[in-house]
């Protein structure tokens, strides 16, 4: 197998200054619903990269649940590894690509914990069993074996038959406030388009070309 050889050209659409929107959340929001409608799988996957407390980078999927305010949420549990390095350092950057479209979005920010209300709302419409998972999951904790789950899953799902379950307060939601946005365009010959927001000492976003 020779993997030197995998590559495929981009030749789908293109992207320049005047053709996306003032505002990088719109666009995001446009490219977002182009995602959703063009069917692609996950289209509200993205990876988030954080840093440890030694300066090493981490990286998982998570998905995107709201775009509020300008800023991109999603929830995961705060003891997670993700968590405790959020914890110490909020810098992080959020990747989505969404390879049907040929296209890819960069985001670079800070992550802050989420109102407890907000996070509230937002676990009571999980579903049943997901809210079950959120309360006994130490994620990112070794384990015995999935057995201790799957027990740990059955005593505590027996504890809630008839009540409402409240959120566990080791679970919630991070939002993102973005302070540099690119989007990218695969285009052919590898001369890819990438428009860049960067948000300046005043707070407004600036518009560039890069290089591809
Ligand atoms: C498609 C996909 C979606 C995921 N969504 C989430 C999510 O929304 N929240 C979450 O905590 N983990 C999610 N995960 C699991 C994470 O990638 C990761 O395994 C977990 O959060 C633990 O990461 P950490 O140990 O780096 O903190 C998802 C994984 C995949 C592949």
């Amino acid at each position: 197998m020779n993997i030197a050889q995998v590559r495929r050209e981009y030749t789908k659409t293109k992207l320049s200054k005047k053709n996306v929107e003032p505002n990088p959340i719109d666009q995001f929001n446009v490219w977002l619903k182009d995602a959703i409608d063009s069917n692609c799988m996950e289209p509200t996957a993205m990876i988030v990269s954080s840093v440890s407390i030694q300066n090493k980078p981490s990286s998982r999927t998570v998905l995107l649940k709201a775009v509020e305010h300008g800023q991109f949420v999603f929830f995961s549990n705060y003891n997670s590894r993700k968590g405790v390095q959020i914890n110490q350092n909020p810098n992080v950057s959020l990747l989505f690509y969404w390879p049907e479209l040929e296209r890819q979005i960069n985001i670079e920010g800070q992550a802050h914990q989420i109102s407890t209300e907000r996070s509230d709302a937002y676990f009571n419409t999980r579903p049943w069993k997901s809210r079950i998972g959120a309360i006994i999951s130490p994620q990112s904790q070794p384990i015995e074996s999935r057995n201790v789950i799957k027990k740990s899953f059955i005593i505590e799902a027996a504890k809630h038959i008839t009540d409402s379950i409240p959120r566990p307060s080791h679970w919630g939601g991070y939002e993102i406030s973005p302070t540099r946005i690119e989007f990218w365009q695969g285009r052919a010959n590898r001369l890819h388009d990438r428009i860049l927001f960067d948000k300046n000492s005043e707070g407004f976003w600036e518009i560039s070309r890069l290089a591809p």
